[in-house]
């Protein structure tokens, strides 16, 4: 089968977001669970050679134009080496604090202030019935907006640019934290990654 899509390197180390995100659940996240999703793309892609080519944002953002009998597989496991992917990059070592610069400056502007947003992100990452993501994102008018998505369903399939997502499936944060999800979003905090948000804000102002 040919390898249209590898798994990435992670930047930093699977101890690295210790004590707040544990290594072998990071590892297992990383090699097995992210692995299984570029794994089973790449078989869905493998019938389809004009596919292949294009990029996987595209194909997530057209879901309806693709062939039927992949579209199942484009949307869950594209979406969920689309969503990992981006996950992993918005994470750091010593991350966390407030942010600043312009991403810090448009999220008290659409939410009053940091604080009150971390609020309403902690809600709907918590309100996440069964496995999905929360989002803060830029819709297409260009407005910050937390979205929560389903399963491995990502901003980018409804036409918003994610700048900050929060992986709320049970395999990101069991073996540390059974079922206290609660407690895994609030110590994830501590690990995000404000200059890669930043980042993403700069791009998708640059895209606007
Ligand atoms: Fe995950």
């Amino acid at each position: 089968m040919k390898e249209i899509y590898t798994l990435p390197s992670l930047p930093y180390d699977y101890g690295a977001l210790e004590p707040y995100i544990d290594a072998l659940t990071m590892e297992i996240h990383h090699t097995k669970h992210h692995q299984g999703y570029v794994d089973k793309l790449n078989k869905a892609l493998s019938e389809y050679p004009s596919l292949q080519d294009k990029p996987l944002v595209e194909l997530l953002a057209g879901l309806e134009v693709l062939p039927t009998p992949i579209q199942t597989a484009i949307r869950n496991q594209g979406g969920g080496h689309y969503n990992h992917s981006f996950f992993w990059k918005i994470m750091k070592k010593n991350g966390g604090g407030v942010p600043q610069g312009l991403v810090g400056n448009a999220i008290q502007v659409e939410f009053g202030s940091f604080e009150a947003f971390k609020e309403r992100f902690n809600t709907a990452a918590q309100t996440v019935f069964g496995s999905g993501w929360a989002w803060l994102c830029v819709n297409g008018q260009g407005r910050l907006k937390i979205v929560t998505t389903a399963n491995q369903d990502s901003p980018v399939m409804n036409g918003m640019a994610p700048l900050v997502g929060l992986d709320v499936w049970e395999h990101a944060y069991y073996l540390q934290y059974q079922n206290r999800r609660p407690t895994y979003i609030e110590a994830w905090w501590h690990v995000i990654n404000w200059q890669a948000v930043e980042e993403n804000f700069d791009y998708v102002q640059g895209s606007l």
